[in-house]
C-alpha cells in the first residue's frame, strides 16, 4: 500500500426530513449570509426550495438565490454567482441539487475570495481557500457531496475541466434519500452508472496488496448491482435509494481509493463526450467503460477476472482467465443496458466523424502532451481505437 493522507471533514446528516435542519447547520458552520444555488426546476417543483428557505428564515439567516445551473455546469453562471456573492457580502454557499449544482457552488465559493479568474483553478491551480459550502443532495451520482472536486464546462470551446482542493470539501451535506424519489429513471440510472464508475476507476490500480480497499470496492459494487435495479423498478423504494445514496458518497470521498494508484481514463474519455454533446455524465460512462475495459484488460487480466467472479458471479477459468475477464465486462455492460443506459455512440447522440475532435481535446487539452495516463497510458491512437469501439 502507498503512503497517503486522508482528510474528509464533511458533517453528514442522513435521512428523512433532514433538509429542514439546513438553517441550523448553516449557523453551526459559521454562515451569516447565504447564497442558495440551485438547478433547473426540480427543486422548485418538489417544494424543496420552499422548505430550505423556511429553514433559513427560522434561524433568521438572510439569503440570496441563484438558480439555473444546467447539467454539465457552465462557467458563465459561475461568474454571475461570484459577482452576486461579492455584491451581497455572502459568506456561505448552500447547494440544493445534484453534482452540477454542487460543483457550480464550489467554483463560486473559491472564486468569490480569489483575486484572479476562477478558471485558474480549472487550469491546474490547487484550491486552498474558499467560502464554506453546504449541500442538500437531490441525486445520488457524482459524489461531490463528499469530494474535494468540482467539474465545470467552459462555454468558449465547450471543454470540461476539474479543479480540486480540500478547501471545497463541503462543511456539511444533507442526504435525504426521499428527495431522490422524484428522479426520472434515466437520471437514476445515470447516477448508478457514475457511482459504479467511481468504484471501477479506483479498482483499476497498479498498486499491489491493497486488499482492504479492493474488498470495500467489491462490497459497494455488489450493493449497486443489487439496489440499482430495485430503484429502477420502484422509484419510491426508500431503502434502496438510501443504500445507493450512501454508496455514492463512499464511492467518491476516496475512502476506497487511498493508498493505491487509480485509473480515471474512462472519466477523461467521457468528459470529452459530455462536453461536446451535453449528454448525462453517467450515460457517457456507460458507453465508455466497457470499451476502455476491453481495450486495457490484458494489462492485468487477473484483476478483471477477480471482479468478474466476486461481483458478477462468473466462474473462474484458470486456464483462460481472459475469458472470465471478458465475461465480467460483458456482464457489467448488460447490467448497464438493463437499467436503461445507452450502449453505443448512436444511442448517446455521438458521431463517428467527431472522433478526431474528441481525441484532440482529450489528448492535447489541459496541458496534456498527446496521451492520457491512468491504469494504462493511452496515446491518441489508442483513444481513437477506443472511441471507434463505442460505435
Ligand atoms: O436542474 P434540475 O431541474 O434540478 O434537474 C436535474 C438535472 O437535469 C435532475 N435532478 C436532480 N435531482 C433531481 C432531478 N430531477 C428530479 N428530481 C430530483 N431529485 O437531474 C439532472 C442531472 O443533474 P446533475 O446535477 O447534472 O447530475 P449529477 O449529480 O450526475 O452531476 C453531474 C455532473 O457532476 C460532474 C459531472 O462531470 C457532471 O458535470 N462530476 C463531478 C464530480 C465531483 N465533483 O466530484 C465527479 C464526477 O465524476 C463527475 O465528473
Ligand atoms: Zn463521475
Amino acid at each position: 500500500m502507498n503512503n497517503f493522507t486522508f482528510y474528509s471533514p464533511t458533517f453528514f446528516a442522513f435521512g428523512k426530513d433532514t433538509e429542514n435542519e439546513a438553517g441550523k447547520y448553516v449557523k453551526q458552520f459559521g454562515g451569516s449570509k447565504v447564497l442558495i444555488h440551485y438547478g433547473g426546476s426540480s427543486a422548485k417543483r418538489s417544494g424543496l426550495l420552499d422548505r430550505v428557505e423556511a429553514s433559513l428564515q427560522s434561524e433568521n439567516i438572510p439569503y440570496v438565490m441563484l438558480g439555473g445551473v444546467q447539467p454539465n455546469p457552465r462557467s458563465g453562471l459561475v461568474y454571475e454567482g461570484i459577482e452576486l456573492c461579492r455584491k451581497e457580502g455572502v459568506d456561505f454557499v448552500l447547494a440544493v441539487g445534484g453534482g452540477s449544482v454542487i460543483d457550480s457552488s464550489k467554483a463560486i465559493a473559491a472564486g468569490t475570495i480569489y483575486d484572479g479568474d476562477f478558471w485558474d483553478f480549472y487550469s491546474g491551480k490547487p484550491i486552498t481557500e474558499a467560502l464554506p459550502v453546504g449541500t442538500i443532495l437531490t441525486i445520488a451520482a457524482a459524489g461531490s457531496e463528499g469530494s474535494p472536486d468540482s467539474v465545470i464546462t467552459k462555454e468558449e470551446g465547450m471543454f470540461k475541466r476539474g479543479a480540486s482542493g480540500n478547501a471545497i470539501r463541503p462543511k456539511f451535506s444533507i442526504l435525504n434519500p426521499a428527495l431522490t424519489q422524484t428522479l426520472p429513471p434515466y437520471q437514476s440510472a445515470a447516477g448508478i452508472t457514475d457511482i459504479m464508475a467511481h468504484l471501477y476507476e479506483r479498482y483499476l490500480t497498479n498498486t499491489k496488496e491493497v486488499e482492504v480497499t479492493d474488498r470495500l470496492i467489491e462490497a459497494l459494487l455488489l450493493t449497486m448491482k443489487h439496489e440499482g435495479p430495485r430503484v429502477i423498478a420502484d422509484p419510491n423504494n426508500y431503502d434502496a435509494r438510501a443504500n445507493i445514496m450512501w454508496a455514492g458518497m463512499m464511492a467518491h470521498n476516496n475512502s476506497c481509493g487511498v493508498g493505491r494508484s487509480q485509473d480515471w481514463n474512462s472519466h477523461n474519455i467521457e468528459h470529452a463526450l459530455s462536453a461536446l454533446y451535453d449528454c448525462a455524465h453517467g450515460a457517457g460512462l456507460a458507453v465508455t467503460m466497457p470499451a476502455v475495459f476491453k481495450y486495457v484488460m490484458n494489462h492485468d487480466v487477473m484483476r478483471f477476472a477477480r471482479v468478474a467472479t466476486r461481483v458478477w458471479g462468473c466462474q473462474m477459468d484458470f486456464d483462460h482467465p481472459e475469458v472470465t475477464a471478458l465475461e465480467g465486462i460483458e456482464a457489467f455492460r448488460s447490467f448497464l443496458i438493463s437499467i436503461g443506459m445507452p450502449k453505443n455512440f448512436e444511442e448517446l447522440g455521438a458521431k463517428e466523424e467527431d472522433i478526431p475532435k474528441l481525441v484532440e481535446v482529450l489528448c492535447h487539452g489541459n496541458g496534456r502532451g498527446g496521451s492520457i495516463c491512468g491504469f494504462v497510458e493511452l496515446t491518441e491512437e489508442d483513444c481513437t481505437k477506443i472511441y471507434k469501439m463505442m460505435i
